[in-house]
C-alpha cells in the first residue's frame, strides 16, 4: 500500500483541486476534515478539527507528506500550530503550506487593522510556525483566488450600492492553477519559501465589480471608499500584488465567463 498524503482542507475551492490533481498523479489521498465521509475515489477522511486539535495525530499518522490547505477568517496560526506539532511528532518529512501574498509586509498594528487584516497576520503567524516546525517544508504564497473575488463582488453586488475598497488591487489567481503548484511542490522535495503565485493581470478592485454586474446584466453605482488602517494602506500600496510572479494563465475575464455559464 503506497503511503498517503495527507490534504487539510480538502473539501475547500483549493483543497478539492489538489485532491483531484494528486489521484490524477495516482497517489492515495487523505483529507482532514471536520465532516468526515466515507472513503471514495482513492480518498480516505479522517475526522479533525484544527482549531481545538482533535484528530490531528490520527490525520498524520504513516504520512510523510501534508499539504495544508484548511483556512479560515479567523485563527489559521492556531491551526497550524496543532497541526504541525503533530506532524513533527509523526515524523513526517514534507509539510507545503498555502500563505497569502503579503502576508510578510501587510502591518496588522491597530485595532482597526486586526479587525480587517486580522486575517493577514495569522498567515504570517502560521508561516512563522511552520518555518520553526522542525518539520522539513515548503511555503507558497498566492493572490487571492479568482473563486474568492467572485464570492465577494456577488456578495456587495446584493446591496443598491457597491462599497469596493478604494484604491485597492486585486491580481486574482484560479485557484486550479494554485493546486497545480502545490501538487508539483508536494511531489518534490522541501525548500523552504518559494517564489509567489499570482494571476495574470492586476485589477482596481472597483473594475472586478464593474465587470460582474456587466456579465450579471445589473445597474448599481460603485462607491471606492478607501479602508483606514495600515494594513488597507499597504495594501493600497500593493502589498497583495505580485507583479514579477503573474504566472497564472487564466484571466478574471476568462473565469467569470466560465463561472457565469454554468
Ligand atoms: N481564497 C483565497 O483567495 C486564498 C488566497 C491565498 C491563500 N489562501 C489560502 O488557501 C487555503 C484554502 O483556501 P480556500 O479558499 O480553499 O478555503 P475554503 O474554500 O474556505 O475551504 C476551507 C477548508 O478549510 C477547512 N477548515 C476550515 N476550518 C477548519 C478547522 N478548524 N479544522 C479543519 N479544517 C478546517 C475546511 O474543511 P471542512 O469544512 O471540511 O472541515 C475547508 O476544506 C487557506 O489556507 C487560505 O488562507 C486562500
Amino acid at each position: 500500500m503506497k503511503t498517503p498524503i495527507l490534504v487539510t482542507g480538502g473539501t475547500g475551492t483549493l483543497g478539492q483541486f489538489v485532491v483531484a490533481r494528486l489521484r490524477a498523479k495516482g497517489a492515495e489521498v487523505r483529507v482532514l476534515t471536520r465532516h468526515p465521509k466515507p472513503a471514495a475515489d482513492g480518498v480516505t477522511y479522517v475526522a479533525g478539527d484544527l482549531e481545538t486539535g482533535a484528530g490531528a495525530t490520527a490525520a498524520v499518522e504513516g504520512v510523510h507528506t501534508v499539504v495544508h490547505c484548511a483556512g479560515s477568517q479567523k485563527g489559521d496560526d492556531v491551526k497550524a500550530r496543532h497541526l504541525m506539532n503533530a506532524a513533527a511528532k509523526a515524523g513526517v518529512r514534507h509539510v507545503v503550506y498555502i500563505s497569502v501574498v503579503g502576508a510578510d509586509r501587510t502591518p496588522v498594528t491597530s485595532g482597526v487593522d486586526r479587525a480587517m487584516f486580522g486575517y493577514v497576520a495569522a498567515k504570517r503567524a502560521a508561516e512563522e510556525i511552520v518555518a520553526s516546525s522542525g518539520v522539513p517544508y515548503t511555503t507558497v504564497r498566492a493572490t487571492q483566488f479568482h473563486e474568492l473575488a467572485f464570492q465577494a463582488v456577488a456578495a456587495m453586488a446584493k446591496l443598491p450600492v457597491v462599497f469596493a475598497p478604494g484604491g485597492t488591487k486585486m491580481q486574482p489567481v484560479a485557484a486550479d492553477e494554485v493546486a497545480e503548484r502545490l501538487v508539483e511542490l508536494a511531489l518534490g522535495e522541501p525548500q523552504g519559501l518559494v517564489a509567489d503565485i499570482g494571476g495574470p493581470r492586476i485589477y482596481p478592485f472597483a473594475d472586478l465589480a464593474r465587470s460582474y454586474l456587466r456579465a450579471t446584466g445589473r445597474r448599481r453605482p460603485i462607491l471606492a471608499v478607501p479602508a483606514p488602517g495600515g494594513a488597507a494602506r499597504a495594501f493600497r500600496a500593493g502589498a497583495n500584488l505580485t507583479p514579477e510572479h503573474a504566472v497564472g494563465h487564466v484571466t478574471w475575464e476568462e473565469f467569470l465567463t466560465q463561472r457565469l455559464a454554468v
